[in-house]
């Protein structure tokens, strides 16, 4: 990990972060208002570079409301073909770098009739539905320990400050648990049914490993679900990945607002 810190300090002049935010599906233009510092992940020693249309592959250094951010433009999915470890390198980064609340975002489908494409939802919890941990093989004792608790991820107290910056807003919060698949395939009606019988609220394609490893970590942890579409079976519609991206489109003000919201209260 030193050479990709030394890289990226001698890029930035030695920034120090306390707010990392993960951009997914419908905050890809976040950034766009804002000044600072550029960096391409794959200018950056052992970082990999994301392959998903839509997606921007680099990190950027800017202040915000007094607050120093890491901004992650685009992400890694396990369904492009790395490994978690891979993907979950950036987040190990932002806790050497000083960061101490990591903001992850994404876009879900919905399991519920009540959450509708656009909502916003507030993640309390999650069911990691993939068979992999981030944490599989040998443990690094001086990051986190071997066995490590996840009964309050997205800790109450972050919760509470979301709700908050929300009812501020006058927006709307759905709140609900976050379930992880491995994709790229969306799921089949049967999967969304069963899915929501084990207690699921939204189905996506990430979070999930991010999430694990920032708690690992002892970072506070935030999740916020763009509802893009309304999952297999649950509407009459075949799901695209244009839809998702549409939604995304259309729900940008809102979320922008909200996480600006958010980093200032923090
Ligand atoms: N399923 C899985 N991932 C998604 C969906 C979905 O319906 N919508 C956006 N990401």
């Amino acid at each position: 990990m030193q050479a990709t810190i030394d890289f990226i300090n001698k890029r930035t002049g030695n920034f120090v972060p306390d707010i990392a935010l993960v951009l997914g599906s419908g905050l890809g233009e976040f950034t766009k208002n804002l000044d600072g510092i550029t960096i391409e992940y794959a200018d950056i020693p052992d970082f990999k570079t994301s392959t998903v249309k839509g997606h921007k592959g680099s990190l950027f250094f800017s202040e915000l409301f007094d607050k120093k951010i890491v901004v992650m433009q685009g992400r890694l999915h396990f369904y492009e073909g790395y490994d978690l470890k891979d993907i979950t390198y950036p987040i190990k980064i932002f806790k050497k770098l000083g960061v101490k609340t990591l903001i992850l975002t994404n876009a879900a489908g919905s399991l519920r009739e009540d959450f509708k494409p656009s909502d916003l939802m507030l993640i309390t919890d999650h069911i990691n539905f993939t068979s992999k941990n981030p944490l599989i093989g040998k443990n690094d004792d001086t990051l986190g320990e071997r066995f490590p608790d996840m009964s309050n991820i997205y800790t109450d107290s972050m919760q509470e400050k979301v709700k908050s910056c929300a009812k501020d807003l006058g927006l709307e919060i759905k709140e609900g648990v976050y379930v992880m698949t491995t994709g790229p395939s969306y799921e089949t009606p049967a999967e969304v049914r069963m899915f929501k019988a084990l207690g699921g609220s939204a189905v996506g394609m990430s979070t999930v490993p991010e999430a694990i490893i920032s708690n690992y970590l002892g970072m506070d942890t935030i999740g916020i679900s763009l509802i893009t579409n309304y999952a297999s079976g649950i509407s009459k519609n075949k799901l695209s990945h244009d839809e998702v991206v549409e939604v995304g489109k259309i729900a940008t003000q809102k979320f922008t607002k909200l996480i600006n919201a958010i980093i200032n209260k923090l």
